[in-house]
């Protein structure tokens, strides 16, 4: 049986491609220092014997007994609100952890994919982006820290590959969305999501016409699965192309929940992306990947999860967001 280690297992993307890898017949090691994730994502894989979790920071030398045939790096704490409260993790996850999980590669003779993201663009110049655009990126602002931690990680990564021939790929994430994000980590959909199902009114920041494009969780494991098993060595998009206003997505999440709420409108942050769309056509060459699940039903799926949640959880997790992530 093949065996891989995945970091950042108890996060949102790392639980279901923890999922994945069980369907497929892998051995998976989970690794997670639970400081944005949450054991009950994974809580589910426990009773399988093909499930290992260790809880680990992987900024710390990273040791895992026996063979490994591939590992994913996705331990990085994701969105704006997480990574500027903890901006030292953040910078030190994307290198010194990437670094250790390059050095395991390299030991156990494993294929490593690492999670990058649509953010080494920055505020980008050009509409869409192809990988080959090097970014807009502002070193010393707020998303910085995050940012420059995953061009780092990519930087190291295409060196591990080409001075010690580790065997390397790169994805580069577009938002993506689903089951299991947290209510409160303040990205767009959970956060618009819980702001209608508590009765509050959605909070749009600037004038609503910054665009975003969402990709749905399955979308994402099945071009991160395709891309594993690829040659292909230079980073790859992925993520829906789809792109809507944040104003006409408040919209929509109003009709889908059936609330009455209404949309208030605050001062835009500094480096807020106005438009962020991937240009895919790499992945459809590439990996013959294109995403299948519309909004339509991916939000349909996504507002089912949420409204698991009890009217008093909902009320406890407090509303935090500062821009329409
Ligand atoms: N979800 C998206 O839209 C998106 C977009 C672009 C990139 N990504 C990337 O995908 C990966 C996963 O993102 P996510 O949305 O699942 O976020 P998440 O916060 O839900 O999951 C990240 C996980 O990593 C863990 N982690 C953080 N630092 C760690 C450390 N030092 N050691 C061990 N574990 C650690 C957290 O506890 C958490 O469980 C990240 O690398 C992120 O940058 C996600």
């Amino acid at each position: 049986m093949k065996r891989i280690l995945i970091t950042g297992a108890a996060g949102f993307l790392g639980s279901h491609l923890c999922d994945r890898f069980i369907k497929e017949g892998f051995k998976v090691i989970g690794m997670d220092n639970l400081i944005t994730g949450d054991l009950k994502n994974i809580e589910h894989l426990f009773k399988s014997e093909d499930f290992e979790f260790y809880n680990h920071d992987v900024t710390k030398f990273v040791h895992v007994p026996g063979k490994l045939d591939y590992i994913l790096h996705f331990a990085s704490p994701a969105s704006p609100i997480d990574y500027l409260k903890i901006p030292i993790q953040t910078l030190k996850v994307g290198s010194l952890g990437t670094h250790n999980l390059l050095g395991l590669a390299k030991e156990k003779n494993a294929r490593i994919l690492i999670a990058s993201t649509s953010e080494v663009y920055g505020d980008p110049l050009v509409h869409p982006q192809t990988e080959d655009y090097y970014g807009n990126v502002n070193t010393i602002g707020p998303r910085g820290v995050y940012d420059e931690a995953k061009r780092f990680q990519e930087s190291i990564t295409m060196a591990y590959h080409t001075y010690h021939g580790v065997e390397t790929r790169i994805v580069r994430i577009f938002n993506t969305y689903g089951p299991r994000m947290r209510l409160n980590d303040g990205r767009v959909v959970p956060a618009f999501i819980g702001q209608a199902l508590r009765g509050e009114d959605l909070t749009i920041f600037g004038d609503g016409l910054q665009t975003r494009s969402f990709c749905y969780v399955d979308d994402q494991v099945e071009g991160i699965y395709r891309l594993l098993f690829s040659d292909y060595i230079y980073p790859v998009n992925i993520g829906n192309p789809d792109e809507i206003t944040i104003k006409d997505f408040a919209e929509e999440i109003i009709k889908l929940t059936g609330t009455e709420q209404k949309v208030i409108y605050k001062d835009l942050p500094v480096n807020d992306p106005l438009q962020r769309q991937p240009d895919i056509s790499r992945a459809k060459e590439v990996l013959g990947w294109e995403p299948v699940v519309d909004r339509a039903e991916g939000m349909k799926k996504t507002l089912e999860y949420f409204k698991g949640f009890s009217q008093e959880e909902l009320q406890k997790s407090e509303h935090r967001d500062f821009l329409n992530n």
